[in-house]
């Protein structure tokens, strides 16, 4: 059966992983685990990008090979996505011998097809961005990524034909009925992509004949693969191509390639070209998010106005951060990054609503009904589904932050009801049966939502489940495939302490 293939871009690996990363990476994790909540096997691929320029400088820097320095350096990412709970089914490494091999293979599969040739390239570079720029994308005579001037180089290179493709890539990404149509998220994105076709397009240079660290071109070994090329084509390395039997073919095509805006271009008309040239199946949907910026500055090493995934850590535990960043702002946009705005989130929707609710309702449950969940007799009072039924859509959109906004109101429903209904009088006036309602309802929604917000928030969501008593693992409940609510309502409920402490 093909499984759900999501992937991120694989990430420099000598960046410092920050929150720019992980916003990516927690946004594909945050999907993976919602489509495997409905059973669905999914393969969630992250990496790194490991040939190029800027690493065999710092190698060479300090007097070391550059593989070695990479072996150690690919910990930072490894270990980033192992705290913030990346449940990533594979990490792919541009160095991984297989890689390599994948590479090679696919280059080779090209140049059979004479959809490679060798000429003159004269171009101004970018090395940080390993690319060359074209006049009208400069701002300021500087690359607009980095802020900083290219350099003029000229070499003879290797070219792919990538201009014949131009009317068959704008045919296949405007008409959806298109067999080999894919989605470009936001639409607005492309328009942008289908604008910049249309202008035109030229053949691009996959090798380069300076740099030794980069896989040799297979036909030419005084050359090295052009590190977005090799990059590129991790997507389907790590799926097991060259081998495109069974394995390949339960993985690709990925069903959706996550990333930023910045590199969007080359996941929409460079790697959809290269794929068309091999024969190889397209991807169905690519998404570009947008930045975080810190006073309106892509957020980068470069700029060197990063914030790292250890200080969100630091400030508001690792859950905390993974809502914090997914919820900040709409996924396609740009926003602005700030401690002191996060912290007045944290507060009032984890600490003051979500923290707040699930205190109130085990503490009720002590003091009302000896620890005990009571077994809910009508439907439920608070009107919760129509609100949760808009989310399986806006995962579907990649609309994290008003799936967030949901469970915010959902939440809010909870604890407004809890002081409509104001069980302390229930209790006072002993209507048992009534404050029994009230209770069995309030633990019915907490249950929900600990489903609900368990792809954001995995520890909590346990958390919260292990607070009510509930033994289930929430990666193997039911409730998603059946909509069965299945509480056990003989166990103690307990109070481990708030979810989520209020931050001073
Ligand atoms: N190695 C290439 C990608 C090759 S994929 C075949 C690369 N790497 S990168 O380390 O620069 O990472 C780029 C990705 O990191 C972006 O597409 C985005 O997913 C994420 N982000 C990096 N900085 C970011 C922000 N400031 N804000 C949001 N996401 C950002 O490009």
């Amino acid at each position: 059966m093909k499984k759900y293939y999501i992937t991120t871009p694989i990430y420099y690996v000598n960046d410092i992983p920050h929150i720019g990363h992980a916003y990516t990476t927690i946004a594909a994790d945050t999907l993976a685990r919602w489509h495997r909540l409905h059973g669905r096997a999914v393969f969630f691929l992250t990496g790194t990008d490991e040939h190029g320029q800027k690493i065999f400088d710092s190698a060479k820097a300090k007097n070391r090979q550059p593989k070695e320095c990479c072996d150690e350096i690919v910990e930072n990412f490894r270990n980033t996505w192992k705290k913030l709970l990346i449940s990533n089914d594979y990490f792919v490494r541009t160095t991984d011998p297989a890689h390599e091999e994948a590479v090679k293979h696919f280059l080779s599969v090209l140049h059979e097809k004479e959809f490679i040739y060798k000429a003159s390239y004269k171009g101004l570079y970018c090395p940080q961005c390993e690319n060359f720029l074209t006049e009208s994308e400069l701002v300021d005579c500087k690359c607009p990524n980095h802020l900083t001037k290219p350099e003029e180089k000229m070499e003879e290179n290797y070219f792919f034909r990538l201009s014949g493709f131009r009317e068959k890539l704008i045919e296949i990404i405007s008409d959806s009925s298109n067999p080999l149509h894919f989605e470009i998220m936001p639409e607005g994105r492309k328009n942008e992509i289908l604008g910049k076709l249309k202008v035109g397009l030229e053949d691009i240079s996959i090798s380069r004949a300076t740099m030794p660290w980069g896989i040799p071109i297979p036909f030419d070994n005084t050359q090295t693969t052009y590190v977005w090329i090799d990059a590129l084509l991790n997507y389907i390395s790590a799926a097991g191509y060259p081998d495109t039997r069974s394995g390949f073919s339960e993985l690709w095509p990925a069903d959706l390639h996550l990333l930023a805006k910045d590199i969007l271009w080359f996941h929409t008309v460079i790697w959809p070209a290269l794929l068309l040239a091999a024969e190889l199946p397209l991807p169905k949907k690519i998404f570009a998010h947008g930045y975080f910026t810190i006073n309106g500055k892509k957020m980068s090493k470069t700029i060197g106005n990063v914030i790292t995934p250890d200080e969100m850590i630091g400030n508001f535990g690792v859950d905390a951060s993974r809502y914090l960043l997914l919820s900040a702002f709409p996924f396609g946009t740009d926003g602005d990054f700030s401690m002191a705005a996060m912290k007045e989130k944290y507060n009032s929707e984890l600490a003051n609503n979500l923290g707040n609710l699930a205190s109130r309702v085990i503490s009720m449950l002590a003091r009302y009904n000896g620890k005990k969940i009571p077994p809910a007799a009508a439907p439920n009072e608070i009107n919760y589904s129509a609100d949760l039924e808009q989310v399986a859509m806006l995962f579907e959109k990649l609309e994290f932050s008003r799936i967030t906004d949901i469970l915010q109101k959902v939440t809010g429903s909870a604890n407004k009801y809890i002081d409509d209904r104001a069980p302390w009088q229930l209790a006072k006036q002993q209507k048992q049966d009534e404050l029994k309602t009230v209770l069995s309802n309030l633990c019915e929604v907490l249950w929900v939502i600990a489903h609900y917000i368990y792809p954001f928030m995995p520890v909590t969501a346990q958390n919260m489940m292990e607070q009510l008593g509930q033994e289930i693992k929430i990666e193997n409940s039911p409730y998603f495939m059946d909509k069965k609510i299945e509480i056990n309502y003989k166990a103690d409920t307990n109070s481990s302490g708030a979810i989520f402490p209020r931050l001073k």
